[in-house]
Parts: structure tokens; sequence; C-alpha cells
């Protein structure tokens, strides 16, 4: 096995390890008084971390030239995917009992639902076009001008948690705050450099 393979069996067997141990507790009754509320939290937690963790990727590469992070993004934003349906699945099948009226109403009562709906919508067209295929047809810079979008979702999932925690902000702070830094170095760096260029 070539090192690029073994460091995404790595992740897959880290990725997965979350929900290895909520399916344990679960099927152990040990996920407490609401284990819906809690496979839903820890889902949606869960999302929200890789998508960081996958928006993180090209500020690593800027600032300590680790360039072969590149060949483990697309796996680290598709577990974000995955964890996203699987909230999404917990929330309509387990909360709503998939039923569809309950579901559009729950959209327009409470504002957080329609935002993580809208997040949810924004990250579907980002694993679609994930594949090598996809990136050939659509051209490099559509489809790094698309999955722009990832940026979007991020910052939805951060408000949607913003809004369901009541008065502890302080994870969906530290959420904004690690995504903002990521955004900045992406936005900064380059012309840090051009400057430093410039001045050498
Ligand atoms: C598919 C549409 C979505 C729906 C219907 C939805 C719905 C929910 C619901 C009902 C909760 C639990 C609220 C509570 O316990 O009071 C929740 C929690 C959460 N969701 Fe979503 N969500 C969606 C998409 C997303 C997305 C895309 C992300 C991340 C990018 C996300 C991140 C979170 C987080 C971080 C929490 C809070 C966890 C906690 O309280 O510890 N959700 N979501």
């Amino acid at each position: 096995m070539n090192d690029v393979r073994f460091y995404k069996l790595l992740i897959s067997v880290n990725a997965l390890i979350p929900l290895g141990l909520l399916l344990i507790d679960a099927s152990n009754g040990r996920l407490g008084a609401n284990p819906i509320e809690f496979f839903l939290r820890t889902t949606g937690v869960l999302t929200l971390t890789f998508l960081l963790i996958t928006l993180a990727v090209t500020p690593l590469r800027k600032i300590f030239g680790w360039n072969s992070l590149i060949k483990y993004r697309r796996m680290l934003g598709l577990f974000a995917f995955f964890y996203g349906c699987l909230h999404l699945v917990t929330y309509s099948i387990f909360d709503k009992s998939l039923g569809f009226s309950a579901i559009v109403a729950d959209v327009i009562q409470r504002p957080f639902i329609a935002i993580g709906m809208i997040a949810f919508t924004l990250l579907v067209p980002l694993a679609i076009t994930s594949t090598n295929g996809m990136v050939k047809r659509l051209g490099g810079k559509n489809w790094a001008r698309l999955h722009k979008l990832a940026y979007v979702a991020a910052i939805l999932g951060v408000i949607h948690f913003w809004m369901i925690v009541k008065s502890d902000i302080f994870y969906p702070a530290l959420f904004g705050v690690v995504l903002a830094t990521s955004f900045f170095i992406r936005l900064v760096w380059p012309k840090k450099q051009a400057i430093q260029r410039a001045i050498n």
C-alpha cells in the first residue's frame, strides 16, 4: 500500500469512528434522555467540523507548504457531506417522521432550520461535482468558482449553530473564529507573499 492510500484509509477510519461510537452508544441506550436530539446535534457538529477541516486545507498549504494535503481534500469534503446527509436523515425521519408538511412548517417557523436547509442544499452540487470527470467537464476555473460555495455553506452552518444555542455561544463562536481565520489567510496570504517578493 502506498502512502496516499494509507493516509486515506487512516482518515476514513478516523472519520467513521464518531459514527461507530454513536451507533454503539445508541444500541446500548447510552445517548441520554433524548437520543434523537443527541444524534442530531452530534451529526450537525461533525458536518461543520469536516467542512472546516476541508476549508483549512488551502490555508495550511499556503502557510506550511503542505501541498500533498490536496490529495485528501475531496474525501474530507465528502465526509462533511456524508455527515450532513445523516443529519438531514435524522431530522427528517426520526424527528419529523418524514412528514413533508411538518418539515415545511418547521422551515417556515424556525429560521435556523431554513438556514440549515440552505447550507445543506449548497453542499449537494459540491458533492456531485467532486469527481475528476466533473472537474474536467466544468473546467478548473469554473469548478473552483463553484466550490467557493463551501465557504457560504460553512458560514450558514455557523449561523445555524449560533441560532440554536441559547446562552453558551462558546462553540459556535469557536467554529466562527476558525472559519474566519481560514478565510482571512486565503485572502491575505498571496498578497503578503507578493509584497515579500517585491521587497526581496
Ligand atoms: C439539512 C438541513 C438541516 C436541518 C433540517 C438541520 C436541523 C437541525 C436541528 C433540528 C438541530 C438540533 C436543534 C436542537 O437540538 O435544538 C441541528 C443542530 C445542528 N446543526 Fe443542523 N440542520 C441542517 C443542516 C446543517 C448543516 C449543513 C450543518 C453544518 C454545516 C449543521 C450544523 C448543525 C450544528 C453544528 C448543530 C448544533 C449542534 C449542537 O447543538 O451541539 N446543520 N440542526
